[in-house]
């Protein structure tokens, strides 16, 4: 039997922070996962060159960039381990980087350069990496933690559970974490797919399906939830930044407000070229002011046809209207598939916040995606990982 001081369940993000900060610490520390490789996530993340963090990042609006039920829990670890702690590590291993828009640090090469900055630390530190390996059962061994796995029996002090959520089953997503929480008596926050496209009924589809591969910079508003960020038509819906970080506020049922032109005045503009002669038809009006194929369905949908200057301002601001305040009902999202995270998952009110571990049973950590803390696109998802599996790496 393998005996270790910390065994880290999940060789993702959270658990390779975690298991190089306690490794660091002296700790005899194994990681195992189910995968062939560590960091998959890490490696098709950011389309390939990984956006590890997020420099917008403070500890005022944390509580609004993150969701949670209690939104606060997530303050602690984030604010003893910031983006600028990431930064200064990435800085440290040589990894060049870039900021693209909103805070939003890249790599400028590939995203494994990361998972290697990982790996080297927990090498470093003394620390084991088992892959393919399938964990059988957990139990409870006095004040330890048995673990069966496909590779023989582990023998731990310290059990930190990193294994994600649901999000893309094909990439190695269980939900095992949950089932973990479940079996020591932890309460769960419902799941979700969160960060992910949402779809459209069949009738709504027929508008919008032609439009597959539009994309425009857009305002999206869920109550008082609004994204500036692009937007993209495609054969099931609609996706893009601005939907993927409304997704995760959208419920079924409920409606979203769309401004497909946001910060200009599409009416206007219209009764503008009426004035200069106004013979266009009025789709190909339109259509100088918004892509060919959304003016031509937009006009159709609203039953506008003819030239511009038969029409007065009464269709010219039902057309601004439509475009301006698109109310659209989803029926529902692509799911779990192509979701980039879970929301919900083990309820904060069952750990500690500082350290992750569960509250009523001692050496238990949850770390990462499994936690109900979710971060907006952006980087957000990867500091939570970051600043929870380090929680947990000083003191597990
Ligand atoms: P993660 O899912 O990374 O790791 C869990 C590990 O546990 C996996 O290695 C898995 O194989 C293993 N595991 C699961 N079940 C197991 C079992 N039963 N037995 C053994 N092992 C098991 N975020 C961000 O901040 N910036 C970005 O650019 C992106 N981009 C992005 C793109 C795409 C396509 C996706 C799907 C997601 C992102 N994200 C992101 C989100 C980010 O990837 C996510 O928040 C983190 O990977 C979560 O890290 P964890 O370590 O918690 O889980």
């Amino acid at each position: 039997m393998e005996k270790v001081d910390v065994l880290v369940l999940g060789a993702g993000a959270a658990g390779l922070m975690a298991a190089a900060e306690a490794a660091r610490r002296g700790r005899r520390v194994l990681v195992l996962d189910h995968a062939a490789h560590p960091g998959e996530k890490i490696r098709i993340s950011g389309g390939g060159r990984c956006n590890f963090t997020n420099r917008d990042l403070t500890r005022q609006n944390a509580t609004e960039r993150f969701l949670s039920e209690n939104p606060r829990f997530a303050l602690s670890a984030l604010s003893r381990f910031t983006p600028a702690d990431f930064i200064a590590r990435v800085d440290r291993a040589g990894i060049a980087w870039h900021e693209k828009h909103l805070g939003q640090l890249f790599c400028d090469g590939k995203a494994t350069q990361i998972t290697e900055m990982l790996l080297d630390d927990l090498r470093a530190g003394g620390g084991h990496l088992w892959l393919g390996t399938e964990i059988e059962a957990v139990q409870r061994d006095g004040e330890a933690y048995l673990v069966s796995t496909s590779q023989g029996e582990i023998l731990t002090a310290s059990l930190v559970v990193a294994t994600g959520g649901k999000s893309i089953p094909k990439m190695g997503a269980t939900g095992f974490g949950y089932r973990l929480a479940e079996q020591f008596g932890l309460p769960l926050i419902e799941t979700r797919p969160a960060l992910v496209p949402l779809t459209f009924a069949e009738q709504d589809l027929a508008q919008c399906a032609p439009l597959s591969g539009i994309a425009r910079d857009a305002r999206v508003r869920h109550g008082k939830t609004v994204f500036d960020e692009a937007l993209l038509f495609t054969h099931r819906g609609l996706s893009g930044p601005a939907i993927l970080q409304i997704s995760s506020y959208w419920r079924e049922g409920h409606t979203l407000e769309i401004d497909l032109a946001p910060g200009r005045d599409i009416a206007a503009e219209l009764a503008e070229i009426r004035q200069q002669g106004g013979k266009l038809a009025t789709h190909n009006a339109l259509g100088r002011l918004l892509p060919d194929k959304l003016a031509a369905g937009i006009c159709a949908e609203l039953g506008i046809a003819g030239r511009l200057a038969d029409h007065g301002n009464k269709s010219l601001a039902l057309i601004g209207d439509r475009i301006h305040r698109w109310q659209v009902r989803p029926v529902g999202s692509e799911g779990y598939r192509t979701a980039e995270v879970t929301l919900g998952g083990v309820s904060t009110a069952a750990l500690d916040a500082r350290t992750m571990e569960a509250r009523q049973v001692p050496g238990l950590y949850f770390v990462g995606e499994v936690v109900d803390v979710t971060g907006w696109l952006g980087g957000y998802n990867f500091q939570w990982a970051w600043a929870s599996g380090w929680a947990a790496g000083q003191v597990a």
